[in-house]
């Protein structure tokens, strides 16, 4: 059920595209559902060319025959489409799950929209109970992890901060090079505080709190399509 409503929220979004534009493709299994269908669109005839948000979400868009840019060539995009890990008051998103949260926030930023699509599942009164990924610098990461532990207090996690691991036990790194520290607040009161908290620290890289950027999100359930709108 969850991946009909992922799909249906994608397909709500497709409304949004028009030949000419410049995408950006997210990441995540709701965004792959948006790009199987760009994928479909563009066999047909639509013409549009996109900057992918990850290695996975590029390949994935090679083997379809979409065309891909980056933000070298194409500094601007029309519209950014791209999952979410949870989806607050005011559209303020946690991402990351997938570890793309870098990347995802450039190309969201480079966008003059990004839209949000999600099963009814993401839409929280509160944002926090999903763990906050936080992208790290290699260097000095002992240091950047105590830093972030101390800000978890000030800000009154429940929680505390791991670093992500694959199951082989290996690290998991980004496709920029870096660590993913997943913090556990069970409630973040004060969204706008903790980001610029978090972006205060030298080794933090980025963070998976999406504050401002996300216009509009298409939220699939029972009851079919929400549109929630900034
Ligand atoms: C990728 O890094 C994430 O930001 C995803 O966009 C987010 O985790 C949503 O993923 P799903 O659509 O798989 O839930």
């Amino acid at each position: 059920m969850g991946e009909d409503f992922k799909r249906l929220a994608a397909i709500a979004a497709l409304d949004e595209v028009r030949s000419g534009m410049r995408l950006g493709l997210g990441t995540g299994s709701t965004a792959r559902h948006f790009v199987d269908l760009i994928g479909e669109r563009v066999a047909a005839g639509l013409d549009v060319v996109c900057v992918p948000t990850s290695e996975v979400t590029a390949a994935q868009a090679r083997a379809l025959g979409i065309s891909l840019t980056d933000l070298e060539t194409t500094p601007e995009l029309d519209l950014t489409v791209d999952g979410a890990d949870e989806i607050g008051p005011g559209l303020a998103l946690i991402k990351g799950a997938g570890g793309a949260l870098l990347r995802e926030k450039i190309v969201a930023a480079a966008s003059a929209r990004m839209i949000v699509i999600a099963d009814i599942s993401k839409k929280v009164a509160v944002l926090g109970k999903f763990p906050l990924s936080i992208e790290a610098n290699l260097f000095g990461l002992g240091a950047t992890f105590r830093q972030i532990e101390k800000l978890l207090v000030t800000m009154g996690a429940q929680g505390g901060l791991v670093q992500r691991r694959r199951t082989d036990g290996s690290a998991f790194i980004t496709d920029g090079g870096h660590v993913i520290l997943d913090a556990s607040f069970g409630r973040i009161s004060d969204p706008e505080a903790l980001a610029d908290a978090l972006i205060d620290i030298p080794g933090v890289v980025q963070h998976g709190l999406f504050i401002g950027l996300c216009k509009r999100a298409y939220v699939a359930g029972p009851a079919g399509i929400e549109v929630l709108d900034a």
